[in-house]
């Protein structure tokens, strides 16, 4: 498909769902439970409205920042995300390509597919490794000396697993934890499959590629098998494995999931450099608050002792705004950038973080707004002014 046809992140999402089989598709769009999680993160960035001044610049909006001592040519960062390597047989190479024509940063899952190494090496620009540790700390403490031997220039550790969330959209595909298939579930998937031609065929020339060992691979460093990533649920990590890892990890380090001021200024104390607010796409604990909601608490919390990082809910580049008005430095994005990537790939992820570009520079505008730096929560109407 021409990715130029892509024109907004829900069209991105409908083309994703005619790309890829059902099962893989809900596996990226779904929630936990009841998906209120997933929903109020939507709905918090939409209650929000912005307060513009007129008259008030000429020129076009400035989008560039610095995170972390990384340059970005726009706050939006791709989050981790597992089994990418299915979704498009560009998969997390592509992502980490896409990424770097951007200007911005993409993070790649523990649980991606492909080797850290392969992708480290795939793309020039910053990338940063993000950290489950279903092993336990040996595990993890390998792992990390892998993504630093390979260069990654900043390590997530993700909090918020200790579990894996109920997804009963998997679940009624029948893909469980373990990754186990019943007969009438394999046959339904099957199914699935062949109404998808153009995706096996992709997957088939991605599995044949894999056949053939990259320049950057080792046989420590081969991609773990389907099986034993889909099967790596939980991964519960403690503040003193946190702490650890701290004591390790040499670059920037960030905690992922924080959800309060309480555990944002933990994260200072063991010595983190960001905290990043997400509830996981509300794909984890569902009744977790919207990640808006208590955003403004948790960055006033931190007063700029640490960067703050948002994800969950993030579809418009008018989100972005809101989020860094709020008191973010940057978004991550996640399923928008996956709606794309089903869709066409690598070109697929271009598209989507250019639409997202394309909408921030014009909000800006539209705000009289000169460039990111200038935005505060005065910018946004006081919680509760709009519904009066
Ligand atoms: C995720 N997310 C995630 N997070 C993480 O730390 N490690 C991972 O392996 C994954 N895997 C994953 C797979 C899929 C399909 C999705 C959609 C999400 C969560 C991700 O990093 C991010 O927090 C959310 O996607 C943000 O919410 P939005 O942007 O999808 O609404």
């Amino acid at each position: 498909m021409d990715a130029s046809r892509i024109y907004s992140v829900g069209d991105a999402r409908r083309r994703a769902a005619r790309s890829v089989p059902r099962a893989l598709f809900d596996y990226i769009d779904g929630g936990a439970e009841d998906e209120v999680t997933l929903d109020e993160n939507i709905k918090a960035f939409r209650e929000l409205a912005f307060r513009p001044r007129m008259a008030g610049t000429k020129g076009v909006p400035v989008t560039s920042t610095t995170l972390l001592g990384t340059t970005l040519s726009m706050p939006v960062i791709l989050a981790p995300c597992g089994l990418v390597r299915f979704m498009h047989f560009d998969g997390a190479l592509g992502v980490a390509r896409a990424a770097a024509a951007m200007g911005t940063v993409s993070v790649l899952s523990t649980v991606a597919g492909s080797s850290l190494e392969e992708v480290a090496a795939s793309a020039s620009g910053p990338k940063w490794f993000q950290l489950y540790a279903p092993g336990g700390p040996e595990q993890s403490a390998l792992l990390v000396e892998r993504a630093q031997r390979a260069g990654y220039a900043g390590l997530v550790v993700t909090l918020d697993t200790p579990a894996l969330g109920n997804r009963e959209r998997d679940v009624r595909h029948g893909v469980t934890q373990p990754f186990r298939f019943s007969a009438a579930s394999a046959s339904r998937l099957t199914a699935q499959v062949a109404v998808r031609p153009r995706w096996l065929a992709g997957m088939v020339r991605a599995q044949m590629g894999a056949r053939t060992p990259s320049p950057a691979a080792t046989a420590s460093s081969a991609p773990e098998p389907t099986a034993r990533l889909v099967a790596m649920g939980a991964s519960p990590f403690s503040w003193d494995d946190v702490a650890a890892i701290r004591g390790q990890w040499t670059g920037p380090l960030a905690v992922k999931g924080v959800l309060s001021a309480h555990d944002a200024r933990r994260a200072i104390d063991v010595g983190c450099d960001a905290v990043i607010v997400s509830n996981h796409g509300g794909r984890q604990l569902d009744g977790a608050p919207a990640t808006m909601r208590v955003l403004p608490d948790i960055a006033q919390a931190l007063g700029g002792a640490a960067a703050v990082v948002l994800d969950s809910g993030v579809r418009r580049g008018s989100d972005v705004v809101k989020a860094l008005a709020a008191g973010a430095d940057a978004v991550m994005i996640g399923r928008a950038y996956l709606y794309g990537l089903a869709t066409c790939g690598e070109q697929g992820v271009r598209r989507v973080l250019d639409v997202l570009h394309t909408e921030m520079v014009r909000t800006l505008s539209l705000m009289g707004c000169p460039s990111v730096s200038d935005l505060d929560p005065s910018w946004l109407e006081a919680p509760g002014a709009t519904s009066r």
